[in-house]
């Protein structure tokens, strides 16, 4: 797919089929991730690749919406603070870092095909406890990944004139 086509493509699925997501494409979208920048190239992440299948009803325990269980897959990233890079005056990169790794995760699922949703409004405890993350790590977002049973839905944007300031 041409890149642009596949940025307007992706859209927040929020029905999903329940067919499998070939290993082949989860290779690709891993090595996709695993190919993201990060702030002074520190790789500070993991991703968290979970089957659905046979734990529907611990996963929604992480997000409470059955359209995040109906997908084959859940991934998710994990910053780990206490290695990402810090800015002099004390910004920690994690945030910008683990979205960016999720944003090729995201990307390159549309252009096979699948079905994602940025997911931030998630419990943190219960991610904790049901992933079994320890405390250094800090999962900063959630997807399924799947094939999608709903259709487009048209994007609502701001025009350029309201986003963009020319100085
Ligand atoms: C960082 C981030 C967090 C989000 N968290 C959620 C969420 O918890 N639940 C949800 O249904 N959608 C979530 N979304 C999806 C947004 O609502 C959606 O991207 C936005 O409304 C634009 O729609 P579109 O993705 O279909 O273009 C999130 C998106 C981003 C970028």
């Amino acid at each position: 797919m041409e890149y642009l086509d596949v940025i307007k493509k992706r859209y927040s699925v929020r029905s999903y089929k329940p067919d499998q997501v070939e290993q082949e494409k989860l290779h690709i979208i891993l090595e996709a991730a695993r190919l993201a920048p990060t702030a002074a190239n520190r790789q500070a992440f993991k991703i968290i690749v979970a089957d659905t299948n046979g734990r529907k009803e611990e996963l929604k325990k992480i997000y409470n919406r059955d359209w995040f269980v109906e997908a084959p897959l859940i991934l998710g990233v994990c910053a780990i603070p206490g290695e990402n890079w810090v800015r002099s005056d004390k910004k920690n990169y994690s945030d910008v870092d683990a979205a960016i790794v999720m944003d090729h995760i995201i990307l390159t699922a549309t252009d096979l095909g699948l079905g994602t949703c940025w997911i931030g409004a998630f419990n943190l405890q219960a991610a904790r406890h049901v992933l079994a993350l320890d405390d250094t790590l800090e999962p900063i977002a959630f997807t399924p990944v799947g094939y999608a049973r709903d259709t487009n839905i048209k994007k609502i944007r701001k025009s350029l004139d309201d986003l963009v300031v020319y100085k």
